[in-house]
């Protein structure tokens, strides 16, 4: 076995490892990234695409938000769809604050090449990574690369290998808490090279369910539906995907839809979860290992960004500092976020899909009450802009 060290061990290089060993790097803390697939099956994961003001700002932080800063798209507003009544939401004139639209495969791909400029290293198809001793003052990594055994010697581990990783699993079951609520439905989404049917995001819900229109440019379109959890990619043709998303798009944005071939497709399951806490001894879960939720509000990888900047600060603590009792404080910042958050995405999924069998027709009502109360009334809509834009982030103690 060859033995290998450094200081903060991340297992995972989706957005979340790479940011926090970009900024890590920047304050001269040592780390390595172990990575179980390729860097190119790392960037064939399309997902988010809205990123908040806290998100860019850390990007910008960890030196890697060139191209973010000069491709992304800066959007003052959105739109809810409900039937036919459409209703903007000026984030900006409602908060003062705005999104970037721009995707994850770019931001991946752009801190990717930043981490290999400075030499970092990344160890991608690492197989048998597994967290040891992470309670002692001596944890460590065993991991296989090309048949050859390692063990990577560390102070910290940072758990962001997503929702089916290994870190969260090292949590003793009698430790950990886990808070689950998964939904009948998943979302199909289509990637296509044609001009966005609108100019700023709309989520739209009408009785044939829930879709939203995103973008990456404005020649790239990003589209979702709603479709029932059993469905199979099989099931939707180009057409019948163009078919169904024009029907639930409120008729005055109907005439804008223009139809072209996918350059991707996929269904995704939806779900909330959060595993409580999220730190034990000296391995951190971070973004997707630790919580996930579903997609409706935008928040996925924006809390994966807001477990990053505390983790950031509590080792920038303890290796400026020498303060190793602030460790404790990061799962409970991170936590009070990201409650908030899974609290915002459920309440969005709620009201914006079709899927309670169980709902009779006062629910019904009361669903479209509710959300008319919400988007008719100033006060309801900056309720809604603010969590959208993202609440700020909690400083250390
Ligand atoms: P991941 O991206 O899952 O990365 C984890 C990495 O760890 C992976 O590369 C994986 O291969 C690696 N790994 C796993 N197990 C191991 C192991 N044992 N050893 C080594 N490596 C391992 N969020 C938003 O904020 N805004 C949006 O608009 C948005 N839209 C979304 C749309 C869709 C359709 C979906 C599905 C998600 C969306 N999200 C959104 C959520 C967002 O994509 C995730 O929250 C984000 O990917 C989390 O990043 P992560 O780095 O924590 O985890
Ligand atoms: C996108 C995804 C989302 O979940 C969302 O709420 C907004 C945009 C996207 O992929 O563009």
């Amino acid at each position: 076995m060859e033995t290998k060290k450094t200081q903060v061990a991340i297992i995972g290089a989706g957005p979340s490892g790479l940011l926090l060993g970009l900024l890590l790097d920047k304050q001269g803390i040592d780390n390595v990234i172990l990575e179980r697939v390729t860097g190119d099956y790392v960037l064939g994961r399309i997902r988010a695409g809205v990123l908040e003001q806290g998100f860019a700002k850390l990007v910008r932080e960890a030196g890697a938000a060139e191209k973010m800063d000069t491709l992304g798209e800066v959007h003052d507003a959105v739109e809810f769809a409900f039937n036919n009544d459409r209703v903007e939401l000026k984030l900006e004139e409602l908060t003062g604050e705005d999104v970037i639209v721009y995707g994850q495969v770019d931001i991946t791909k752009d801190m990717m090449e930043e981490r290999e400029k400075r030499g970092l290293e990344t160890v991608y198809e690492a197989t048998k990574v597994q967290p040891h001793e992470v309670k002692s003052e001596t944890p460590y990594i065993t991991y296989e690369k090309d048949g050859v055994k390692y063990k990577l010697e560390c102070d910290y581990i940072a758990g962001c290998d997503g929702f089916h990783g290994v870190s969260r699993q090292t949590i003793p079951e009698d430790v950990r808490t886990e808070y689950e609520k998964v939904y009948p439905f998943g979302w199909l989404g289509l990637m296509a090279d044609v001009k966005p049917i609108n100019p700023h995001l709309i989520y739209a819900k009408n009785d044939r369910g829930f879709a939203l229109a995103s973008m990456r440019s404005q020649t790239r379109s990003r589209y979702y539906i709603q479709v029932p959890l059993e469905d199979k990619i099989e099931d939707w043709s180009d057409e019948a995907f163009w078919d169904e998303f024009e029907k639930r798009m409120p008729e005055s944005a109907r005439k804008n839809l223009t139809r072209g071939p996918s350059i991707e497709k996929s269904i995704v399951p939806t779900r909330s979860f959060i595993c409580e806490p999220l730190q034990y001894g000296n391995l951190f879960l971070v973004g997707d290992a630790g919580h996930i939720v579903p997609p409706t509000g935008a928040k996925g990888l924006n809390l994966a960004a807001s477990d990053v900047a505390t983790l950031y600060k509590i080792m920038t603590k303890v290796y400026k500092e020498g303060d190793k009792k602030c460790i404790e404080q990061y799962s409970p910042i991170a936590l009070r976020r990201i409650w908030n958050g899974v609290r915002f995405s459920w309440w969005m999924t709620d009201l914006l899909h079709n899927f309670d069998e169980t709902k009779d027709e006062f629910d019904r009502k009361m669903e479209t009450s509710e959300l008319s109360f919400f988007l008719k009334s100033e006060a309801g809509r900056k309720v809604i802009a603010e969590q959208y834009v993202g609440l700020p982030y909690e400083d250390l103690k």
